[in-house]
């Protein structure tokens, strides 16, 4: 079984590259099969969940060539098959973005119902009400969802919830309706614009992402495109988080800082120095007492939820009580168990953490229960007294590119090992 050993107490400091993101990066992949023509795509971040979408558009019969490990030329043309197998869609729940694009194109898909990291009921009841709404008939049974349609026709969507999947998957179905269509109460993470931009470089004609108002205009046909993917705020806020749990100084490089807002907003109410460069952002929590503060996880522009549990860690070591409220998934605590065994004082009451903050944490063996968590638990290790090993790293190497590799690049002494052997060779070599 693979696991990160780590050593921690030593301060990470230098700079790191962030990688392109993976919830841009999956819905785009997706998104690029509603052409005939060659879309190449870079910045592609080379994480197995891209592995695993990639594979996906090539069963359905896509044509997918790999430049290099970080581009991707996809071309739909010879698409014979709209049958997306549960192999792929148990492993990543983005595999439901399938269905608004092939529906889209051809006005038919089948997708099974999706897993992915369980962080609480994640229902899909605003992608099937937003391809109902457009006038295709959406049926569940047998562990699937199909929809299917003779025509797709522009509409008024009002989403009861802000929902980053239902918004892109219902604008992908929409861009070769026929008509306009608008999606009222839209989700506005910087991934929703990125995607918007893609089918736009397409030919689509989508007008307000990043509002909560997105108007769209169906087009006939999506040409072929050269598309650069965003940088991933999660990954570079980790990064970020870890600089401050080990009171070190990492500069997280290729960003896009407007992105990073509200994890640098908390980063400095904790006690961090940061600073701002036109794609850089430096966080430096040398020689600082960490402060306790509040936080709650928002959609875009708030708090994100794919940060929240780096967040606990942070503040698991400030001087003082601090509150994490979850407000967008109910089960996204599941980790704090295994912190609370590295010596944390998290209580959790309904969605709110309560954190008492302690001196240090303490080495011990844990488990990643999700992708973030899992990423988390490793920012704990690496700030930890002695040694850390975090077991079912399945998980963080669905969505972080070379995570050992650059942490290593910041001074971390952290290996993935696989057996035994390499966990006492590596204990050897830090003791
Ligand atoms: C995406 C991200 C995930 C992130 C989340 C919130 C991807 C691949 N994943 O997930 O990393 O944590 O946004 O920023 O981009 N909901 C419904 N009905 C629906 C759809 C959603 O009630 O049909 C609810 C969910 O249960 C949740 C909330 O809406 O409470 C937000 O979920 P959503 O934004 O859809 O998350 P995902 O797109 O699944």
């Amino acid at each position: 079984m693979e696991q990160y050993v780590m050593k921690g107490g030593t301060p990470l400091i230098g700079s790191v590259n962030i990688s392109g993101a993976k919830n841009a990066a999956l819905a785009i992949v997706a998104a690029a099969v509603m052409s005939d023509e060659d879309v190449y795509i870079t910045n592609l971040p080379d994480v197995n969940d891209i592995h695993v979408m990639l594979e996906a558009i090539k069963e359905i019969g896509a044509k997918v060539v790999r430049p290099d490990r970080h581009s991707a030329i996809i071309n739909g043309s010879t698409i014979d098959n709209l049958v997306v197998d549960y192999e792929f869609i148990k492993k990543i729940r983005a595999s439901y973005y399938l269905l608004g694009s092939l529906l889209g194109k051809y006005k038919q898909a089948e997708v099974a119902l999706p897993g992915g990291c369980d962080i609480g009921a994640r229902p899909m009841d605003l992608h099937t009400k937003g391809f109902k709404a457009l006038g295709a008939t959406v049926d569940e049974g047998y562990g699937l969802i199909s929809a299917k349609a003779d025509r797709l026709v522009g509409t008024h969507i009002y989403l009861d919830k802000v929902s980053v999947g239902a918004t892109i998957n219902i604008m992908m179905a929409a861009v070769m309706a026929e008509g306009r269509t608008s999606i009222e109460n839209a989700a506005k993470e910087p991934h929703v614009v990125d995607v918007a931009n893609f089918l736009n470089s397409m030919g689509a004609e989508i007008k307000g992402a990043g509002t909560d108002l997105i108007r769209i205009n169906g087009v006939d046909h999506l040409h072929g495109t050269e598309y650069s993917v965003i940088p991933d705020q999660i990954e570079a806020g980790t990064f970020m988080y870890a600089a401050a749990a080990t009171h070190g100084e990492i500069t997280v490089m290729n960003v896009i800082p407007k992105h990073l807002e509200a994890t640098t907003a908390k980063l400095l109410e904790a006690g961090c120095r940061i600073a701002e460069g036109d794609d850089l952002v430096t966080v430096s929590a040398k020689d600082i007492e960490l402060q306790p503060t509040q936080v709650t996880t928002l959609p875009y522009p708030g708090f994100p939820t794919d940060m929240q549990p780096q967040m606990t860690v942070v503040l698991g070591l400030a001087n003082g009580v601090s509150t994490v409220t979850e407000s967008i998934f109910e089960n996204r605590f599941k980790y704090v168990a295994e912190l609370n065994r590295m010596g944390a004082k998290v209580k959790v009451e309904s969605n709110i953490a309560i954190i008492t903050g302690v001196d240090h944490y303490t080495g011990a063996r844990v488990d990643a229960p999700d992708l973030r968590a899992g990423a988390a638990l490793v920012i704990a290790g690496l700030a930890a007294d002695g040694l850390t090993t975090v077991d079912d790293i399945k998980y963080i190497q669905r969505g972080y590119e070379d995570f050992t590799e650059k942490l290593r690049g910041v001074g971390a002494s952290i290996e993935k090992v696989d057996d035994e052997r390499a966990l006492k060779k590596f204990v050897f070599q830090v003791s």
